[in-house]
């Protein structure tokens, strides 16, 4: 089988690997790197349980190849935040219960950090709208919504205090 070399960031390491052209980035993230935090909760790309950020943007890495991630710079879920200083995002779950069973988090997470980088204040409505693309099964989406509007509320205090100082 052709491979082709690829060379990429993800969460800030630099990565080489030889990948079958066929590939998907999902697999590569899961397989290749063991980076198991990106699901995968559907075959028709319609779940976002796969969402990354692909230089800076929300991405279904189920719906792209991984040699066209060559030469990109990739975050997931586990480069979000760590556990000493966690990511307004996530901060934001853990205090409005954004999540349940917890199978869509990752991707919702990933989906709302790139919402938040296109949009630093969304509406209610706009947060929604950007909720369309990932599913939950569990939490009716409201808590979800509570956390990312607590995260957005909280970047905005601390980018304050930061121009502040
Ligand atoms: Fe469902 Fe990618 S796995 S959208
Ligand atoms: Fe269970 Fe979202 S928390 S699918």
């Amino acid at each position: 089988n052709r491979t082709c070399k690829i060379a990429l960031t993800v969460n800030e390491v630099a990565r080489e690997a030889e990948v079958e052209p066929r590939l998907l980035l999902v697999h590569f993230l899961r397989e290749k790197l063991n980076l198991t935090g990106t699901h995968i909760g559907c075959d028709t790309s319609q779940c976002g349980a796969c969402t990354v950020m692909v230089n800076g943007r929300a991405v279904k890495s189920c719906t792209m190849l991984a040699v066209q991630a060559d030469g990109a710079e990739v975050l997931t879920v586990e480069g979000l935040g760590n556990m000493e200083r966690l990511h307004p995002i996530q901060q934001g779950f853990w205090e409005k219960h954004g999540l349940q069973c917890g199978f869509c988090t990752p991707g919702v997470m990933m989906a709302m950090a790139g919402l938040l980088q296109e949009n630093a204040s969304p509406t209610e409505a706009e947060v929604r709208e950007s909720l369309e693309g990932v599913i939950c099964r569990c939490t009716g989406y409201q808590f979800i919504v509570d956390a990312v509007m607590h995260a957005a509320s909280e970047m905005a205090k601390s980018a304050e205090s930061a121009e502040a100082a």
